[in-house]
């Protein structure tokens, strides 16, 4: 990452004492404030829970600009992508930088599909689950197993991580597949050769030794579409965890392990799962709104709007746009009336003239729409945020990568201001009472 070229410096002037700190602009015109001498010079941390006003690197992989709705991959408007790329070619984009060319994308597409499989020892790890167990906790610790199964990225040389990456992407399918299969007693359906990235999915997802599941070409787009409006965010929790733990040069298959469970909450990747569970009670109570909308905005109810507002974005998220119009053009194309698609249009209609929302600037996020057609396409709730990883997975090997590159990361070990006991005296246990 380039030294600091900007000369401004900001004054802090604290107990007496003035100091000035460098300050960093990125090319978007923010500008950071570089405290990394701030305790040794003013004897001062920062506290800032959630991190919302503090850059914990430079990165050039995505850029989220929540004033103005715009998301940019490595330069690209997420909307050009997701009209004219496939989720593998975004996915190069985001670990390589640049978009590939047609060699390139082959080359790429031949070892997604060389890496497919996993390892036959693997399927035995499924019968160990309960039924009814969350997909997202298969996936996180059949990740981490991976790496008993594969070396560790050693060096992150192209082709060493070109390996690793399609490795990872493409297992990361098919886990998931296996763990729906598995979920649903149903044989596990292996990866065709034959089959693209998104076309394999659906067909290890829903094909059977008793159905002649075709795949349909309209499904196979809009899936490629999802998986891009996922696939980078910046710096938000699930890969500020990828990069934690990477920071402590644990093994790439850990830092993505780490990254799955962060996602899993429903403060974040979960709430698409939440969001549904939340039209549905709608719909079961009698599509009543409204109500959903005062306890919202109700301090003492615990309920929130799921699938409404934003740390970044202040204005509506570019990929609730999107997904928006790929569930009314899925629902189109095959003809279904999911009255849960109505009830967020409702939703959405209401809360966007409510003061309350408005003032705070709450507005759709990426999972409002996309568990609407997800239940279109035919996925279970409890594999919305499976879906949500997998599109992730490219966004979180680039900046990983990213991570093992700057020469400024370091071990990330934030301070604390401590309110605890001081020097307590001890008590031995007989007098303890
Ligand atoms: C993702 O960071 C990313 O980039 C994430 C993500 C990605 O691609 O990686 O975009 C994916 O996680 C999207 C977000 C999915 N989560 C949800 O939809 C859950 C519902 N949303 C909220 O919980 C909340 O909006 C967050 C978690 C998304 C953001 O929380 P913040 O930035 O910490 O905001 P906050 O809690 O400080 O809220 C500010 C105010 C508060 O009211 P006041 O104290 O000012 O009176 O807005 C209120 C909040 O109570 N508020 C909401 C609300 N979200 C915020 N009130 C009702 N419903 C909501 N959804």
């Amino acid at each position: 990452m380039g030294e600091n070229k900007n000369p401004e410096t900001a004054d802090l002037i604290f107990d007496g004492k003035k100091i000035s700190l460098p300050v960093r602009s990125d090319n978007q015109g923010q500008k950071g404030i570089d405290i990394r001498t701030l305790r040794r010079d003013a004897g001062l941390v920062t506290y800032d829970p959630g991190f919302a006003n503090t850059a914990s690197c430079q990165s050039s992989v995505s850029h989220v600009d929540g004033e103005r709705g715009r998301l940019l991959y490595r330069g690209f408007a997420v909307e050009d992508l997701t009209e004219n790329c496939t989720f593998v070619e975004v996915g190069y984009l985001l670990i390589h930088g640049r978009l590939p060319t047609r060699t390139e994308l082959e080359k790429f597409s031949a070892l997604l599909n060389r890496h497919s499989m996993i390892h036959e020892d693997m399927r035995t790890f499924f019968s160990g689950y309960p039924e009814g167990s969350h997909p997202m906790a298969v996936l996180s610790a059949m990740v981490v197993s991976l790496s008993s199964f594969y070396p560790e990225l050693e060096e992150s040389e192209t082709e060493e991580l070109d390996i690793t990456a399609t490795r990872l992407l493409s297992k990361l399918r098919t886990i998931a597949a296996f763990s729906y299969k598995k979920s649903i007693g149903e044989p596990f359906v292996y990866p065709s050769y034959k089959l693209s990235y998104c076309a394999n999915f659906l067909n290890m997802m829903f094909s059977s030794p008793v159905t002649d599941y075709q795949i349909d070409p309209v499904l196979v787009r809009a899936m490629n579409k999802l998986l891009i409006l996922h696939a980078d965010h910046d710096q938000n929790c699930s890969t500020s965890t990828v990069r934690l733990v990477g920071s402590a040069a644990a093994n790439l298959y850990a830092c993505i392990a780490a990254g799955i469970c962060a996602l899993w909450g429903p403060l974040h990747g979960g709430a698409n799962q939440e969001v549904i569970e939340m039209l549905e009670r709608i719909h079961r109570e009698g599509g009543n709104v409204d109500k959903v909308i005062e306890r919202a905005k109700d301090k003492k109810d615990p309920l929130r709007l799921m699938g409404f507002g934003h740390r970044i974005y202040k204005t509506y998220d570019p990929r609730a746009k999107i997904a928006k119009t790929i569930c009314t053009e899925v629902l189109g194309k095959l003809g279904v009336k999911d009255p849960l698609l109505e009830i967020a249009m409702k939703l959405e209609e209401k809360a966007l003239a409510d003061s309350y929302f408005a003032e705070r600037k709450l507005y759709p996020n990426v999972d409002f729409y996309t568990g609407i057609t997800y239940r279109a396409m035919g996925f279970p709730t409890d594999m919305y945020t499976v879906l949500f990883a997998i599109g992730r997975l490219p966004g979180w090997i680039a900046q990983w990568q990213e991570l093992k590159r700057d020469p400024e990361q370091k071990i990330w070990r934030p301070r604390q201001l401590y309110m605890g006991a001081d020097h307590a005296p001890f008590v031995p246990m007989e007098k303890r009472g």
